[in-house]
């Protein structure tokens, strides 16, 4: 029996979560009026936040000056990321160029004060350790919920993390005049895309899953993570197929390793080794 409220529907909530890809091609010259961003920034308001702080603000750039700007810093940003961080598979972000919009999401520190605050000297690191994840997945939560707003409104979008990296952050902040403590956690470039990437890797459903207890058999070993990093990071974060197996070449990329990343258990043995 279907006992969901009057107007909700898994199948329409779903579709969209599955369209939210990172889409990193947008086609050139569109644009979208500020009804359409605003309905978008309207999906990251209604986020949860640890203790309703709310700790974001939106900064929509449609100005092109300020978005060729913003462009600019993100050229940089990706420069030093080949320079400083090699090995990681980082596209260019030359895309940026046809966005309609970017969006950055400032997080606000001084908000973690509203979350649980020690009070012996036992828990005073204990709880600001945890809070500086609360502050984290609220900020999470907003930029994921911008992202299927985009989706909703048949617009694109990926999500760059870079803007939290000190020096893209201090650049950021000069040119769009938030105070420098504040941090761009995330930057969303925002267009209509040039192609339709509807699937990407994910992990098989039943190896996610842990019923009532955590599944030994479903842990991943240090030496998977490995392989992942060495061998399959950029086909998994850039192929357009959610299971591997649908890759041509699965059996030279996976090696021995297929199973792992197939199945349900990576981990047949149960034994928690890292
Ligand atoms: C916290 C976080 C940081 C990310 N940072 C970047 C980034 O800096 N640049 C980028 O191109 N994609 C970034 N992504 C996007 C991921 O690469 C992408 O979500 C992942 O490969 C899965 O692809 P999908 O979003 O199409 O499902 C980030 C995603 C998250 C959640």
């Amino acid at each position: 029996m279907n006992d969901t409220p009057a107007g909700l529907d898994y199948e329409a909530l779903m579709q969209v979560v599955r369209r939210r890809r990172s889409v990193r091609a947008f086609e050139k010259g569109r644009h979208v009026g500020r009804e359409v961003l605003e309905k978008i920034v309207d999906c990251g308001r209604w986020a949860p936040s640890g203790a309703n702080s709310q700790p974001w603000d939106f900064i929509v750039v449609d100005d092109p000056a300020m978005k060729e700007q913003v462009f600019e810093v993100f050229m940089r940003q990706s420069q030093r990321l080949i320079d400083h961080a090699r090995g990681f598979p980082a596209v260019k972000k030359s895309y940026m160029a046809n966005t309609v919009a970017i969006i950055v999401v400032v997080g606000d520190p001084r908000w973690k004060a509203c979350f649980p605050q020690g009070t012996s000297p036992e828990f005073v690191e204990e709880y600001a350790a945890n809070n500086e994840k609360i502050h984290l997945v609220s900020l999470g939560a907003a930029i994921q919920n911008l992202q299927l707003g985009v989706t909703a409104m048949g617009l694109t979008s990926a999500w760059l993390s870079g803007g939290g990296e000190a020096t893209t952050n201090r650049e950021l902040s000069e040119l769009l005049g938030y105070p420098p403590f504040m941090e761009a956690v995330g930057t969303i470039p925002i267009g209509y895309p040039q192609k339709d990437v509807s699937f990407r890797y994910r992990r098989p459903i039943k190896q996610v899953t842990h019923w009532n207890r955590y599944e030994p058999e479903k842990f991943r070993t240090q030496a998977q993570i490995d392989y992942y990093i060495d061998r399959l990071r950029p086909f998994a974060m850039y192929r357009g197929s959610e299971r591997m197996e649908e890759w041509e070449d699965v059996d030279e990329k996976l090696g021995p390793w297929k199973d792992a990343f197939t199945t349900a258990a990576p981990n047949p043995g149960g034994k928690l080794d890292t």
